[in-house]
């Protein structure tokens, strides 16, 4: 039998806790697949910044992606790959460029989704350009923007069109703070938001391939409390939430995002959910940190060993004729996610991961009580906190963690029993 390599990038920036942590428990785990007459096993390594020629070959089978909606080099390099060397990348370059916020509105809008009644508004600056003035001077309509937030109704949000980060959200309660926001709003291109207040309950559901964790979600708390614990919704909610975050990722060929959900008089309405470079850190996610470096390993994995082929086109009409076919709104949600679950092999993943990473959790189990694994949270927490706090702080997400392994340990043992 021959040993095949496989090889993962880590495409980089600011991430300092996750990948040290995906980077040894695939090291502990060992993968040997058997393929045919190979036996397969997986290497991971750093994406490194360099020059490259357009037909220089890319040695990597897989590269997870955190870097390029910004840093332009990695993107060309990206999309280069993909195209001359059948590279995998989460996410697919093309759409994460393309698919700004306002764009994943709409078309979640023309699947039926309940969005929110939202506005786009020419911005209040323009950047100088040759053209700009006889662009405008012909064909920029003046407005009212009175009569916008009449006809929306107030509680409203303002955020950027393809916004990220909270950056210029405010939440905008009568007219007088709609035009005093426009005028702060300078060169950027805005949404105006009908506010989805007060709601039930406010979640963030993570999609990682077939896999989706549902967290209840506190924009009011302190950043690292944001992440709760204490998710109180039926299985049906539940459910539903896994098929709407599979649809919205399938429908944009994205393996890895975050949908944002409000739940207001029985209604889920996704309110932001063009994520795809979610929270990784684990001083955000802390107690559900775990589970999102078990599930970039599981898929990628997945996806390496079985040369998984990444979809470079997207392919909206099954979706389309879904839409079109006017089925009751929990019907026609399964029936756009059975085409999300095909998309993305969910079965077979499902049986891969019983097959041959049955060891995973254990593995994980034990390095999430390792001092590598305290070294690399406090190795973000130095990053981001002052001094006088990198011990206190390091001991609540450690905490967390803990708290992550006694209910693995539990499950395991009840599952045993
Ligand atoms: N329509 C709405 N109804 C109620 N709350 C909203 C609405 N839109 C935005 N918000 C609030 O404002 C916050 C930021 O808005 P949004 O999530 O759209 O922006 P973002 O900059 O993309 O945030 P993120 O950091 O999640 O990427 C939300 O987490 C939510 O608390
Ligand atoms: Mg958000």
């Amino acid at each position: 039998m021959g040993k095949t390599v496989r090889n993962i990038g880590l495409s980089l920036g600011a991430d300092i806790c996750w990948p040290i942590c995906y980077e040894e428990i695939l090291r502990a785990a060992q993968i040997d697949v058997p393929v045919g007459n190979d036996r397969v096993t997986v290497e991971t390594e750093r994406v490194e910044i360099r020059p490259f020629a357009l037909d220089q070959p890319c040695r990597f089978d897989v590269v997870i992606d955190r870097l390029t909606h910004w840093f332009h080099t990695s993107r060309e390099w990206i999309k280069k790959s993909i195209i001359l060397d059948d590279l995998y990348v989460f996410n697919n370059p093309w759409s994460l460029q393309s698919m700004e916020k306002h764009t994943s509105y709409v078309a979640m809008q023309r699947l039926g989704m309940p969005i929110p009644p939202t506005w786009l508004i020419p911005p209040k600056e323009h950047e100088p350009s040759a053209d700009l003035q006889s662009t405008l001077s012909q064909y920029a309509k003046l407005f009212n923007l009175g009569e916008v937030g009449d006809a929306m109704g107030y509680p409203m949000f303002m955020k950027p069109y393809d916004g990220g980060a909270w950056v210029g959200v405010s939440k905008i309660d009568d007219e007088a703070a709609l035009l005093a926001a426009y005028e702060k709003s300078g060169k950027q291109v805005m949404h105006l938001q009908k506010a989805v207040l007060p709601h039930d309950v406010f979640v963030r559901t993570i999609g990682l391939g077939p896999q989706v964790r549902s967290v209840r979600y506190d924009p009011g708390a302190p950043l690292h409390d944001r992440y709760c614990t204490d998710l109180d919704i039926g299985a049906d909610d539940l459910s539903l939430l896994a098929d709407i975050t599979l649809t919205i990722n399938a429908f944009f060929g994205w393996d890895f995002n975050s949908c944002e959900t409000l739940l207001q008089e029985g209604t889920w309405y996704p309110i932001d959910f063009a994520n795809p470079c979610p929270d990784s850190q684990v001083t955000s996610t802390h107690f559900h940190f775990p589970w999102i470096v078990l599930s970039n390993i599981r898929w990628s994995v997945f996806c390496a060993v079985t040369q998984r082929k990444m979809r470079q086109c997207l392919d909206w009409e099954p979706f389309y004729a879904i839409a079109d076919e006017e089925l009751p709104y929990r019907e026609r949600i399964a029936a756009y996610a059975k085409i999300a679950r095909e998309r993305l092999d969910s079965d077979r993943f499902e049986e891969f991961c019983a097959t041959h990473l049955g060891h995973l959790d254990d593995v994980a189990y034990v390095f999430f009580g390792s001092e590598r694994a305290k070294e690399a949270v406090r190795l973000k927490v130095t990053a981001l906190f002052p001094e006088h706090e990198i011990e206190e702080f390091t001991e609540l997400f450690w905490g967390r963690i803990q708290a992550w392994r006694n209910d693995l340990k539990s499950t395991a043992l009840n599952g045993a029993g």
